[in-house]
């Protein structure tokens, strides 16, 4: 089984994702508590991701959370995207908060 790694760009950190597993799990394996993990299976849009570089494998995703447009932005719900290669990207909307929040654990934000 091949393995990438997978940067999350906002954060410098990284991950190491085999082909088989969706980038969601991978992030979760990090051990970032609070990421959102919603449904798992692309139908709540809490994980959002926009692949930067790489290629990725795709599940169907639903058009409610992912328009044609995003996806040809490489808009993807990360919990449906798989790693084809090494993987750069960005989290998007509610995850957003989560995984830049907790570059600062200690702090508690008001915002
Ligand atoms: S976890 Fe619900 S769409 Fe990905």
């Amino acid at each position: 089984m091949a393995y990438f790694t997978v940067t999350i760009e906002e954060t410098g950190e990284s991950y190491r994702c085999s082909e088989r597993q969706s980038l969601l799990i991978g992030m979760e394996a990090l051990g970032k508590k609070g990421i959102p993990v919603g449904c798992r299976g692309g139908g709540c849009g809490v994980c959002k991701v926009e692949v930067v570089a790489g290629e990725c494998q795709k599940r169907p995703m639903s058009r409610e959370h992912i328009s044609a447009e995003d996806e040809a932005q490489g808009r993807l719900l990360a919990c449906c995207t798989m790693p084809a290669s090494d993987i750069k990207l960005k989290v998007l909307g509610k995850m957003k908060k989560s995984v830049c929040r907790l570059q600062h654990p200690g702090h508690m934000s008001q915002s």
